[in-house]
This record gives structure tokens, sequence and C-alpha cells, in this order.
């Protein structure tokens, strides 16, 4: 099988990414489009990053308007504001809608008079280098960091994910740091994202001896670190190893591609206006009993030596493994405590077999066994 391993971002692993910023800017700074959140401005973590691009002398266009889930028009007014200061950088400070929002900037400012409808729905070509993007993540989640999509809704409010070479940022300065205040329930959600991100990697399809280290080693880091940074915030060692994970497992599926979770997350987490990385948690236990028989030996040895499983273990043991491990991150283990009904699983289930990385996953799934996964878990 021929495979293509391709990240043209910069990863820097960072404990002062404000000072890595001002780096990566090499001053004097071109004006900036700064795009945030308000918890992150309210919380003060956003604080640093300004005082410091405004002592530069830099000249700084904040958007600090971005909701989970962000649509077209939630982005749009960011970039006019980008465009009438002449900004020459993009930088993204938040969780995954934050660096999406970031990315998708980046394509539309090197597109002007392109509707980005347009590009995100294929009728026009995406032709122009972005303009150079910054990532610096605040959650260890989504890994949107090094990937080279990005998710908005079009008009309608359609996720329609955008996925090209220029998407990826230029570069993602990774600070476990900026994490430290992230609540339990979030780390511990977010953090399963990561976990499910990087199982998906290697046991999907498209897997290469260069995505398994990221995704093995990923596993091997949630498996240690996201229990202790779910029970103890402050602890910024758990906090740094969970953001190396998420970054790590975000290089991993972006090069070999996600799954069934993922598949049947998407329709799920429409649904119930569910949590990502609560609904790909919940989903993992019962959708890796539904794989379970077709990993292969080498697989499993890889894998569970990555879990820490004994050798007596065997795939089918990987629902308690992780249904154990959602309990200890104090999440729930059944899909009817996060809104899944009965009435609603054949619909969710036919969503989910029009995903594309259905086609990745390492079991070939109908809706109907989509339909079974969601019964079981209900
Ligand atoms: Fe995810």
């Amino acid at each position: 099988m021929s495979y293509t391993f391709y990240l043209p971002t910069k990863v820097i692993f960072s404990d002062k990414a404000v000072d890595d910023l001002m780096a990566v800017l090499d001053k004097p700074a071109e004006p900036v489009l700064f795009i945030t959140d308000k918890g992150l401005v309210k919380a003060g973590i956003a604080e640093p990053f300004l005082t410091q691009l405004k002592e530069s002398g830099a000249r700084v266009v904040l958007h600090d308007d971005v909701p989970g889930n962000p649509n077209l028009e939630d982005v749009l007014p960011a970039v006019e504001a980008g465009m009438k200061m002449g900004c020459r950088w993009v930088v993204g400070l938040g969780g995954g809608s934050v660096l999406d929002t970031a990315k998708a900037a980046g394509i539309m400012l090197s597109h002007p008079g392109v509707d980005y409808e347009d590009l995100q729905w294929g009728r026009v070509p995406v032709t122009n280098p972005p303009f150079p993007v910054v990532c610096i993540p605040t959650t260890a989640g989504t890994g949107s960091e090094v990937t080279k999509v990005t998710v908005i809704g079009d008009r309608k409010g359609f996720k329609k994910g955008l996925l090209h070479p220029f998407v990826f940022a230029r570069t993602a300065i990774v600070d476990g740091s900026l994490m430290l205040s992230l609540p339990a329930n979030l780390t511990a959600a977010t953090g399963m994202d990561v976990m499910v991100h990087a199982i998906e990697a290697f046991l999907g399809k498209r897997a290469s001896p260069f995505t398994d280290l990221y995704a093995l080693e990923a596993i091997r880091m949630v498996r240690t670190w996201l229990p202790e940074a779910t029970a103890n915030g402050s602890n910024l060692e758990a906090r740094q190893q969970m953001a190396k994970a998420a970054t790590m497992a975000g290089i991993a599926f972006d090069q070999s591609g996600l799954g069934l979770v993922h598949a049947i997350c998407g329709p799920l987490a429409g649904a119930y206006h569910l949590h990502h990385g609560l609904g790909v948690a919940v989903l993992l236990p019962y959708t890796l009993d539904f794989d379970a028989p077709a990993i292969s030996p080498e697989r499993w040895y890889a894998l569970s030596l990555a879990l820490d499983l004994p050798d007596s273990a065997h795939p089918g043991d990987l629902k308690n493994v992780m249904i154990m491990f959602l309990e200890t991150l104090g999440l729930p283990t059944r899909l009817g405590e996060v809104g899944l009904k009965q009435a609603d699983i054949q619909a969710i289930a036919e969503g989910a077999t029009r995903m594309a990385m259905i086609g990745n996953n390492v079991r070939a799934a109908t809706a109907d066994d989509c339909a079974a996964i969601l019964t079981a878990g209900l």
C-alpha cells in the first residue's frame, strides 16, 4: 500500500507560548487578526498575548466572538475587519472552533472576492496559499492545529468541512500551561476525543507506520495522563503531556483518517447538540466492541501494549476496558445518559453511513450495524 505523510505545519512544543508567538511573528509584526473567544478573554488567557502584541507595536484586530460550532456568519465579520486593517497574519487562540475559524479566515483573506461557500462546496477551487495562520490550542482535544481541514457551517448551518493542504496552519504553538483552568468535565471529554482520534487512526485502513508512531504514543499518553489531568487540573506535567498527545493524535488522524466512532458521532451530536468529545467518548466502548473481531493479532498486540493491558486480554475486552476508563474520568457510559432516544436510532445510523470516514473503519459497517451499536450503548 502506498501512503503520503505531509505536514507543513511547524510545531512548537512550548512552555511560554506568548514568547514563542512573538518570535514566530518576527517583529515588527504586520497587522494581526487575533481570533479567540470571550471565555478566554474573561479568564485572562488571551490578555498576555494581546498585551505583548500591542507593546511590540503590532496593530491587532481582535475578534473574540467565536461560538462553539461556528457558521460562516460568525467568521465573516472577523475577515472583513482583518481585510480593512490589512492584516497579514491570523492568530487563533482557543479550542477547535476558534482554530477552525482562524484557518478558514486564512483562506478567506487569500481569496478576496470569492464566496467561502463556493470554496467549501467545491464550486470554486482553492488556488491561493493562505495568509499565515498561527494556531495556539487551549484544549487538548481536536488537534486542529495540525490538520488540513476546517469545519465551518455554511449559511444554512450545514457543517461542511473544507479539506485542502492550504488549510494547514503555518505554525502550531502547543503549551499545556494554557489549559490549567479547563474544568474537569471538559478536560475529560476533550481528552477522550484525543483517545478516539488515536485509536481510529491506528485501527483505520489508511494507517501507516508513520502514523502508527504518533497514534500509539498518543494512546499511551492519554491512558497515562488523562485521569490525572482530569482529577488534578493544576498538574502542569499532566497538562503538557495531554497537550502533546492531542497534537500527536491530530497528526495521526489527519494523515490516516478517522473511523466509525466519528462517523456515528456526526449525526448523533447534530441531533442533540451534544459536545463532540462527550459523544465520541460514550460511543467508543460500543463501537470498539463491534470492531473487535476485525482487529488483527499484530494490531492488537501493539494496541494492548499502548493501553497497558495484561497478556491475557483480547479485543473482546476493549468495551469493558473503555467503560472503566470513562468511569475513572467521571464521564457517562451510556448513550441514553447523553440524550440518545430509541426512536432516533435508525435515522442517526443512516446518517452515519453517509459520513466519509466510515469507509476507513477497520470493519465495514452498514446502517443496521450502526443501529445495533447505538442500541447496545443505549
Ligand atoms: Fe474528534
